[in-house]
């Protein structure tokens, strides 16, 4: 239990040291070549998207702005954007919405993709992250989009290839474009095209999120939660206790903890549902049916206590679950609104990336 309340702080995961990295220069090393340096001192191309905590309210608005320029931009001309440019998507773990959209994202960018996951590389023969990461860039990658089963692990191949690196979702950690889709969501249906566009510290003022499920295992509840309160929006959390320590609500400002499902939803004027991540309870006994009785959104549910909510979901969905069909196919939901928010919202973060120059000691480093 210890070990699961660290990971919940907000602060930086520190990067594992890959197989092979050595804490200390010594004499016999040679400084310029990349894969010597250490990496805790390496540094980060500012391209990069690691976390949500980087992300400051001028970034944000940034961003937006480029995602809606884009998204209206006449298919020939956003083609030229990133011609030809190399874009290397590495995925450990499955995935079928933030995989699709980055990939296409790229694509109508005019950018090159290459898809490397888990079961059909040398990954499966044991290669390292570090080792991968680097065989990427000799291959001419610009760009990694990663997804990863260990929190962290972005910052450990931003910090061995000098790449720009988005993270796509890294252990329990953080998954920062999909909070920033769920953003755009929110600004989309609340308050129209028009003020998605950009943001204040105000923007999202009075305004409470529901994030309900399994928080402690969503990277996605993290990355909003660290996200939304920069706007001026409350967050609060909701689930048992198993799913939600006490301490969850110390991950920011603007967070705080409503067990009781009915009464959060009286206060939210938007409420994210999240899915039980079965594949990460590693052990923990959860009684589900008892579990759906008191957190699943149905709409009866919806009509009694939150009529004029906006529903989100991350997908994947499990319908009669943590949601039944009729609110996720229903009127208040924009779970198909989130999708396509993804594939702006990326088009930005590729762009961000590859336009943006790097740093003259990560320059040094990906000079081959
Ligand atoms: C989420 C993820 O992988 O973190 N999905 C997503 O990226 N859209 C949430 C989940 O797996 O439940």
């Amino acid at each position: 239990m210890k070990k699961k309340s660290a990971s919940l702080r907000t602060a930086q995961p520190r990067p594992q040291r890959a197989r092979g990295a050595s804490s200390k220069t010594t004499r016999a090393s040679v400084p310029t070549a990349p894969h010597a340096l250490p990496l805790h001192k390496a540094p980060i191309h500012p391209g990069s998207i690691l976390s949500s905590t980087q992300l400051t309210v001028e970034g944000v608005s940034k961003i937006l702005a480029l995602a809606s320029d884009l998204e209206s931009e006449a298919v020939r001309t956003r083609e030229l954007r990133l011609h030809k440019r190399r874009v290397s998507l590495l995925f450990y773990e499955s995935s079928t919405r933030t995989r699709t959209s980055f990939e296409l994202a790229a694509k109508s960018l005019g950018a090159d993709t290459v898809l490397v996951s888990a079961l059909s590389s040398s990954i499966e023969k044991g290669e390292s992250l570090k080792d991968t990461g680097i065989t990427l860039r000799s291959l001419g990658a610009e760009c990694i989009i990663l997804r990863h089963p260990s929190s962290g692990a972005p910052y450990l191949l931003a910090q061995a290839t000098g790449l720009p690196i988005l993270n796509a979702g890294d252990g329990i950690h953080e998954h920062p474009s999909q909070a920033l889709l769920d953003l755009r969501t929110i600004l989309y249906r609340c308050f129209g095209a028009k003020q998605a566009r950009s943001v204040t510290e105000k923007s999202l003022r009075g305004m409470t999120i529901a994030i309900v499920g399994d928080i402690f295992h969503s990277r996605v509840a993290r990355s909003n939660a660290l996200l939304l309160p920069k706007l001026g929006a409350r967050v609060l959390f909701c689930g048992p206790q198993p799913l939600l320590p006490e301490h969850a609500a110390d991950i920011g400002p603007g967070v705080s903890i409503e067990r009781d499902f009915d009464r959060a939803l009286q206060q939210a004027d938007v409420v994210m549902m999240l899915r039980v991540q079965q594949e990460r309870l590693s052990g923990l006994q959860l009684d589900l049916e008892n579990y759906t009785r008191r957190y699943q959104l149905d709409a009866a549910r919806l009509a009694a206590q939150a009529p004029r909510a906006l529903v989100l979901h991350p997908g994947p969905i499990i319908r009669g679950m943590e949601i039944t069909s009729e609110v996720a196919d229903g009127p208040q939901s924009a779970i198909e609104e989130q999708v396509h928010h993804g594939l702006a919202i990326r088009m930005a973060l590729l762009t961000r990336a590859l336009e943006t120059p790097a740093t003259p000691s990560a320059r040094k480093k990906t000079r081959r």
